[in-house]
């Protein structure tokens, strides 16, 4: 954000604060523009990993456990498309050690919002807190995600998620069976944490009838994700 813009604020505030007041937001202001990822969340984002010519950050929350396989071909196809214009993270969730949320809300009443778990969502949190897009990638499980990626998105939880600037969403799936209701439930939760979390739909890729690893490759899936990643 330019600085004028940041300084509008202020301009009105002078009016109706002593001095003291005027001090403090011209501290502000020029902490803000002086530092501005420090100031936009608490955690330290000293490892922030763009700006300079990237449109955004795409954080990427891959749900398969296996390796290589069709979910995985559908992330390597949006990243391929999107990574020209922006700076793509792909975080496979079944490499981190992500407990699922315990319901205990202690993180709502500490000041730092820690959770009182201690796992690797803290390094996925520091990775949200520098994302402006998320895309959910799974395998369908049982009609769901995978529970590796559930675990996560539970964690969302966490009063940490309002200091986020992610402001875009996009969906990649795959499923064995051709349903036409496969995804039906997954597309019903998406679209309630679209509605949340104010969050702009940047498309969906559903692929059926994909069982083993590489199926994903007939027909034009991997064409249909690598060009939504380049329209983004
Ligand atoms: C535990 C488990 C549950 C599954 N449940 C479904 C299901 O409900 N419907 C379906 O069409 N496919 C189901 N599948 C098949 C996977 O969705 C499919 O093989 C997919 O291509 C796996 O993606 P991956 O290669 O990225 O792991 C299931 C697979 C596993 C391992």
């Amino acid at each position: 954000m330019p600085a004028t813009e940041r300084a509008s604020p202020l301009a009105s505030n002078i009016a109706c604060h002593g001095n003291l007041q005027l001090i403090l937001n011209i501290y502000i202001v020029i902490a803000r523009v002086e530092a501005p990822w420090q100031s936009m969340s608490f955690l330290d984002c000293s490892n922030k990993p763009y700006r300079d010519g990237w449109l955004m950050n795409i954080l990427i929350l891959s749900g398969s456990p296996r390796k290589g396989g069709n979910t995985d071909l559908l992330v390597d196809a949006f990243a391929k498309g999107a990574s020209p214009r922006h700076y793509v993270e792909v975080v496979s969730v079944h490499d981190y050690k992500v407990n699922p949320c315990i319901g205990c809300n202690s993180c709502f009443t500490r000041e730092d919002y820690k959770c009182c778990q201690k796992d690797d969502m803290q390094i996925v949190y520091e990775k949200m807190a520098n994302a402006e897009m998320l895309v959910i990638a799974s395998p369908v499980y049982f009609y769901g995600l995978s529970a590796q990626l559930k675990a996560v998105i539970d964690r969302f939880h966490n009063p940490i998620r309002d200091t986020f600037h992610i402001h875009k969403m996009a969906l990649l799936l795959v499923g064995a069976a051709s349903l036409p209701e496969l995804f039906d439930s997954i597309l019903a939760q998406y679209e309630l944490c679209l509605k949340f979390f104010k969050l702009e739909d940047m498309g969906r890729i559903l692929v059926r009838g994909a069982k083993d690893k590489g199926d994903v490759e007939n027909g034009d899936a991997l064409k249909q994700t690598y060009e939504l990643g380049q329209r983004i």
